[in-house]
């Protein structure tokens, strides 16, 4: 039996233990995939973490609040991808083969992914919704966009803009991005306030946290789109609604949830997942 966690705080209501069985039973695998509550601070964090991989684990995931902790923590141990270096944040843990077999310690070759984005660009052309030349809209401007904005560019969208209720935090993202990305062109991407957000995109994303409350995004009549997709998941989202009365094809982010989830698996099984048909089995327990 290969073992997993989930480390998180709150933690309980995860779906992940049932999305990873699901993947294991797809690839015939023995695995236990459990949840990790952990107390929220870095110490905690580091002994949690230590203490599963030195108990023989093979990969862990990490959710809020951790996703921070964990990439200033990989950053000191066994290294980053460049996904997580961008995104600022990691979430699927797994041991750094290379830095292993030079011996360094186990503690000290602890490895951070995110695949998040990526999470997010597979579900959206599993969808067949076109992303090469889209122009892209984003809104929010906070750790959710760090998310995904890189694996968004490297899919071949056209152009993207940015809008954030505070402008001013879009626009020092967008310069921070460009600093530290040869792939993120500053050129490519334009800012703006969400009510100034206008005109015609092929695909509007919304990663604000405002799902999570009961505010209204101040969405201009002016702005249209073919498709609109919300990072939140499980609860009626008042942005896709906005867009589907407007005409426009919607999903909201649980695909990106098992999307991302089935790159973890692969990076840490190497077995490939079949996320669509992963989808429908979810779907129908
Ligand atoms: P996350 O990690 O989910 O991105 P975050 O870094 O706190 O969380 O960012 C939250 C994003 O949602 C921000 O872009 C925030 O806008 P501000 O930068 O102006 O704060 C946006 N957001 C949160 N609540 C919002 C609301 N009620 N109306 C509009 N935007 C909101």
């Amino acid at each position: 039996t290969q073992h997993f966690i989930v480390i998180g705080n709150p933690i309980a209501h995860s779906k992940s233990p049932k999305i990873h069985t699901l993947f294991a039973a797809q690839t015939g695998m023995d695995i236990s995939y459990q949840r990790q509550y952990c107390p929220n601070d870095a110490d905690s964090f580091t002994a949690v973490v230590e203490a599963f991989f030195y108990g023989g684990g093979v990969g862990a995931n990490v959710t809020v609040p951790f996703k921070q902790i964990a990439y200033a923590f990989c950053a000191a141990r066994g290294g980053l991808s460049a996904h997580a270096k961008i995104a600022g944040a990691v979430n699927t843990l797994l041991l750094n083969k290379a830095l292993l077999d030079k011996g360094v310690p186990l503690a000290e070759a602890i490895y951070g992914d995110n695949t998040d984005g990526q999470g997010l660009v597979n579900h959206i052309k599993s969808l067949n919704w076109p992303l090469t030349c889209a122009r892209v809209a984003i809104i929010g401007a906070g750790g959710a966009v760090r998310g995904i904005i890189l694996p968004l560019i490297e899919s071949g969208i056209a152009t993207v803009t940015i809008a954030n209720r505070t402008v001013s935090k879009a626009v020092e993202l967008v310069e921070e991005l460009s600093t530290a990305s040869t792939v993120i062109d500053e050129q490519q991407i334009k800012t703006c306030s969400t009510a100034e957000l206008e005109g015609s995109f092929d695909i509007i994303i919304n990663a604000t946290s405002i799902g999570l409350s009961d505010d209204k995004l101040p969405l201009s009549h002016d702005l249209n789109c073919q498709y609109a997709y919300d990072l939140m998941y499980g609860r009626p989202l008042p942005f896709l609604q906005h867009f589907e009365a407007r005409g426009a094809q919607t999903s909201d982010g649980y695909g990106m949830l098992i999307g991302q989830a089935a790159l973890s698996f692969e990076r840490w099984t190497g077995h490939r997942i079949d996320v669509t048909k992963a989808t429908e089995d979810l779907n129908k327990s």
